[in-house]
């Protein structure tokens, strides 16, 4: 059985991701989360959905004596707003949270966002662990310590940087994953390929029959990976003032297209699919991407049922005027991280309007 444990080196936050199937049912994780919940209150906050998740885990938990406060939150990233914040704060001062407890976190990225957010703010910070349970989450957004909200005027633009104290991850739970989300989270496993590891992109695009299928080594092993490459962009770069920016490829517009459709029509990997597609064409554009990048990228994201073509019906003015809004725009420039080869990015911040239309099939 594939286990790992992968180091976030980040001096006193530093923490561990594991990685097993079956964790969630090990003495492990219920060892991870007495040592943190120690003398204190925990509280798990999930999704009704992913009750099954928690239920090993409280009971668990209360043969050690602990007894775990249990917060359910409907899921949706159009509810990932300040509402379901204080609903959470609530249920927190209901439990009688104090600033030693500890907020345990089961879900996808968006449950782990505004969970990390809350346990950021609450009485100004209390430890958390994030559990996630859609590829997505596991393979980016419960690692490197971004938490938030969204604003009815663009994605993320409240939150805080708080690292989880620790990050459990079973492989296992992807079972019970819609297909559209596990190829959802599949492009961001493509994005580390790209970005960082081009051995790494012809290893997924090998295993993609294989990921579909939900074979759950492989997922472990690409889970692994991908949470090493997060871990050591991250560890250098915890509050993205350099190469963490590279994290960021597809995403200026992968963001402003989710924005625009109101985060409905499109799960983030696919926004990111498409974004990605869209900035390797500026990239070629602009002289610095070899076609053949974004060449085998469009043919492995297609391999893995992701769109890659920018919507015909979606505006590019709408699409500008909220990337200007983003808080990746710094001066009023729009940036871009652009592939160079395989495995490598660098960030464009002179990016004619022009070429944006034109890479927008304009
Ligand atoms: N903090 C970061 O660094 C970071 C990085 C990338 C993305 N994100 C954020 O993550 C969010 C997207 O996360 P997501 O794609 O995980 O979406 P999500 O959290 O909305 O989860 C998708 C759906 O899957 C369901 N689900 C979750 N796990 C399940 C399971 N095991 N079985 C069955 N159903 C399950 C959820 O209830 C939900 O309906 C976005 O808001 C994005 O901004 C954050």
């Amino acid at each position: 059985m594939a286990e790992y444990r992968i180091p976030v080196p980040l001096a006193e936050r530093s923490y561990s991701i594991e990685i097993a199937p079956n964790l969630l049912t090990s003495v492990r994780a219920t060892d991870v989360l007495a040592e943190l919940a120690g003398n204190s209150r925990l509280c798990i906050v999930t999704h009704p959905t992913l009750k099954r998740y928690a239920e090993p885990l409280i009971q668990a938990l209360e043969g050690r004596g602990i007894l775990p406060a249990l917060h359910l939150v409907p899921a949706g990233e159009h509810r990932k707003n300040i509402a379901t914040v204080m609903k959470i704060y609530s249920a927190l001062l209901e439990a009688k949270l104090d600033r030693k407890s500890l907020v345990v976190v089961i879900g996808g990225g968006v449950l782990g966002d505004v969970g990390g957010f809350v346990a950021a703010s609450y009485l100004r910070g209390i430890r958390f662990v994030q559990i996630p349970t859609t590829l997505l989450a596991q393979v980016d957004a419960s690692v490197g310590g971004k938490t938030g909200i969204d604003l009815p005027e663009g994605k993320n633009l409240v939150g805080a940087f708080h690292q989880p104290s620790s990050v459990l991850i079973d492989p296992n739970t992807l079972k019970t994953l819609p297909m559209r989300e596990l190829r959802s989270g599949l492009a961001e496993v493509i994005k580390y390929g790209i970005i960082y590891d081009e051995g790494f992109f012809k290893r997924v695009d090998t295993l993609l029959p294989t990921l579909l299928k939900r074979d759950v080594d492989s997922l472990a092993q690409i889970i692994a990976r991908s949470c090493e490459i997060k871990a050591e962009v991250v560890s250098q770069d915890e509050t993205e003032q350099g190469i963490r920016a590279i994290l960021n490829f597809g995403h200026t517009v992968g963001h402003a297209l989710e924005a625009v459709t109101q985060y409905r029509r499109y799960k983030h990997g696919e926004a990111v699919a498409i974004g990605m597609i869209a900035e390797s064409r500026i990239g070629e554009l602009l002289g610095q991407t070899p076609s053949e990048v974004t060449t085998a990228l469009r043919e492995s994201l297609l391999r893995a049922g992701l769109p890659v073509d920018f919507p015909s019906d979606v505006s590019v003015e709408a699409i500008l005027e909220v990337a200007q809004r983003d808080k990746k725009t710094i001066g009023g420039l729009l940036r871009f991280l652009v592939p160079t080869r395989m495995g490598e990015v660098i960030q464009r911040n002179d990016v004619p309007e022009s070429v944006i239309y034109r890479a927008l099939g304009r």
